[in-house]
């Protein structure tokens, strides 16, 4: 199973939503079984490491951002990936207009997964720390509800 989270830069919302994912995955004993990524709609911080912000929150909180690297979505990831969750609606938007019709991946709003079908994770960039914190707190309650979806998939076919 592939999940791809997916937000505008690769910076501060999706490399949090991969770390989250993945440190829950682990505690599950689910993560040989499960590759998560992460990338963005747009090219402008390919090659960079997560926001310091996003770094500085997760780490309170256990988790080390500082080996990811940002990237592009790709065509190829509709073909890769089993999931291709975005974090607000423009993501979802322009992750519907690059899918080829061929790919049949689940494309959802990540929060979908805590029970929020219309709610976006906020983009914190351009704000302060709190708006990390926020992000960590979505994140970390669809990261719940997500891993009890795929757990139940991978049941269905072990
Ligand atoms: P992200 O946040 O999509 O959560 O990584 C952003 C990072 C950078 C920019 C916008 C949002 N930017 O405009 O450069």
């Amino acid at each position: 199973m592939r999940v791809l989270f997916v937000c505008l830069g690769n910076i501060c919302r999706s490399p949090t939503a991969e770390g989250v994912f993945r440190a829950h995955l682990e505690q599950a004993g689910l993560a040989s079984r499960v590759e998560v990524d992460s990338c963005g709609i747009g090219p402008w911080h390919v090659g960079k490491a997560p926001d310091a912000r996003a770094r500085e929150a997760a780490m309170q909180r256990g988790i080390d951002l500082s080996d990811l690297r940002a990237r592009q979505l790709a065509v190829e990831d509709f073909e890769r990936f089993d999931y291709v969750l975005a974090m607000d609606h423009d993501n979802l938007a322009a992750i519907e207009a690059h899918r080829p019709a061929s790919s049949e991946a689940v494309v959802a709003l990540f929060l979908a997964f805590a029970g929020w079908p219309e709610r976006a994770v906020p983009d914190p960039y351009f704000g302060d720390e709190d708006g990390f914190e926020a992000v960590l707190d979505l994140v970390e309650a669809a990261s719940r509800g997500l891993l009890v979806d795929i757990a139940s998939r991978l049941e269905a076919s072990p």
